[in-house]
């Protein structure tokens, strides 16, 4: 008998194909990137990829054509599918944001009573606007949102944000942020105990990658003197290792930190008598 395996939807293409894919093969599941084929299995982890629409992705999880996805949360907010969020994975961020023409700012939210937006995103928009008790019309559009204003099409618009840069090409800024979002991981309401035990063993490889992805490995020498100052200022996953050099007098130490302080906090290692300092990419973080 063949033996399960778990279905995951990903995006056949567009902005979270690239880093999909990539959370896959770091997670070492090695699968065909399958471009020309709508399914390929993993050779070495029970997966099956599914390569579907974005904007399907939610209704097949829902189903249960496919058991997990991997989507932008502003999709789930827009389609409203009965699905449940496993863990959210830190790419593809974004804005779904209200943009009109430079230089003419919106004082209030009432300026947009009576004004026509156009979006993709009508059901977030509408909720939106229904929440502030504004009434203003909602064109919607599957594509190419944000040249609506200049044709003459609509007022506003109301699309994703990410870089700005499309905004600003079509000489549009960003009037209101409704939701901010990112790539997370879906699964379908209920599954087998059996692919159950598949998503646990997933989940597991890809929080190893995620953490490993926010922080890193540094290792330096240090004054015996001035160990104690050191490690005042390491925050460290529990307490730094310490080893002798075979330089008398001289340690390494060696500790784990978020990628986001190591700039503020090599500084001050420094400072403070640190030397030889090194930072290193980690490959895999379980807590
Ligand atoms: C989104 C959005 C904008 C662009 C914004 O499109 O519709 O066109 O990204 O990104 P930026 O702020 O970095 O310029 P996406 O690439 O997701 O494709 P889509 O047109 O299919 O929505």
């Amino acid at each position: 008998m063949e033996k399960e395996k778990l279905k995951i939807a990903v995006q056949k293409s567009g902005r979270l194909f690239d880093d999909s894919i990539g959370l896959l093969r770091k997670c070492n599941i090695h699968i065909n990137n399958g471009r020309d084929q709508l399914k390929a299995s993993a050779s070495n982890f029970p997966v099956e990829v599914l390569y579907l629409r974005n904007s399907d992705i939610p209704n097949y999880v829902e189903s249960g054509v496919a058991d997990l996805g991997i989507v932008g949360e502003n999709l789930l907010v827009e389609t409203g599918k009965e699905v449940e969020k496993v863990l959210p994975l830190g790419f593809s961020k974004c804005r779904l944001s209200i943009a009109g023409v430079k230089g003419r700012p919106l004082r209030d939210l009432k300026d947009l009573e009576g004004k026509t937006i156009a979006t993709s995103y009508p059901n977030t928009l509408r909720s939106f606007l229904d929440e502030n008790q504004i009434s203003a019309s909602i064109h919607t559009i599957s594509g190419s949102v944000e040249i609506a204003p200049n044709i003459g099409l609509s007022d506003y618009i109301c699309d994703l944000v990410s870089s700005g840069s499309t905004l600003f090409k079509n000489g549009l800024e960003e009037k209101v942020v409704l939701l901010k979002s990112q790539a997370c991981l879906i699964q379908k309401k209920s599954l087998s105990p059996e692919k159950e035990a598949i998503r646990d063993k997933l989940v597991f490889r890809i929080e190893a990658t995620l953490q490993a992805k926010l922080n890193k490995y540094i290792l330096m020498n240090v004054p015996n003197g001035k160990i104690s100052d050191i490690i005042e200022l390491l925050p460290g996953m529990k307490s730094p290792t310490v080893m002798p050099l075979a330089v008398e007098g001289w340690s390494s130490v060696h500790t784990v930190i978020q990628e986001e302080e190591f700039w503020e906090i090599l500084a001050r290692l420094k400072e403070h008598g640190a030397e030889g300092i090194l930072v290193v990419p980690i490959e895999k973080m379980i807590l």
